[in-house]
């Protein structure tokens, strides 16, 4: 298990009408990363937002800024987020052809590059990656909504990649992604994950930093 733990809230569950005092909020509220969630109604089925939100985001925080792409293709916009301030850009294998001309991309753009494996995709996917990898994300839930229950059987996935990041000796974040909520954080993190992204958890609670605590549990933060 990994001695950092790191808590990435989910804008998707914000209050829209107030977003950059939304994130301000996380922030002081002991916030690790800021989780961005970009969906096109066509490899999920839902819409959020695009770069344009993530540029106004940007000078408004310090926290780091973890952008989830669900859209197909992501070729054609990984400059764009790239430009637009994102400090990691994760994508899923499905969304093209060529998972590792587009991890070459983004590590080219001088950003961090993740792999996502929804929850019906095969964990081999990202094996021929991993050298390009700076995070898994392990999806809990389909995406494509906040608010949905975990999936339990992910778990014993993100412990095989635990098991596979380990053995490979680099430096990987493991995240995990859907219906994260204190009492499911416990077997994440014990299953291995290093990362909790939690929408709901976070902006649904009146007391964001007691939010916060509860899903780092007994965890240490660096
Ligand atoms: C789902 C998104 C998640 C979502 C998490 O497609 O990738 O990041 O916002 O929301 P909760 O924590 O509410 O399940
Ligand atoms: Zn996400």
């Amino acid at each position: 298990m990994s001695e950092q733990i790191r808590i990435a809230p989910s804008l998707l569950a914000a209050d829209f009408t107030r977003l950059g005092q939304e994130v301000a909020a996380i922030e002081a509220a002991g916030a690790d990363w800021l989780h961005l969630d970009i969906m096109d109604g066509h490899f999920v089925p839902n819409i959020s937002f695009g770069p344009a939100l993530v540029k106004a985001l940007r000078p408004k925080s310090k926290l780091f800024f973890d952008v989830h792409l669900m859209i197909a293709p992501a070729d054609p916009y990984l400059a764009a987020f790239a430009e637009a301030g994102a400090e990691l850009i994760s994508l899923h294998p499905e969304a093209g052809p060529h998972l590792h001309r587009s991890l070459q991309t983004i590590r080219a753009l001088g950003k961090q590059a993740g792999v996502v494996l929804n929850p019906g995709t095969p964990l081999e996917v990202v094996a021929p990656v991993l050298d390009l990898c700076d995070l898994v994300l392990v999806m809990s839930v389909n995406p494509g909504f906040g608010g949905q229950s975990f999936i339990r059987s992910q778990l014993a996935r993100i412990a095989a990649l635990r098991a596979m990041i380990d053995a490979s000796g680099r430096r990987i974040a493991l995240q995990v992604d859907g219906g994260v909520t204190a009492a499911t954080a416990p077997d994440c993190l014990a299953a291995g994950a290093d990362v909790l992204v939690a929408g709901t958890a976070v902006f649904g609670a009146t007391d964001y930093a007691a939010a916060i605590a509860a899903l780092r549990g007994g965890g240490a933060r660096a």
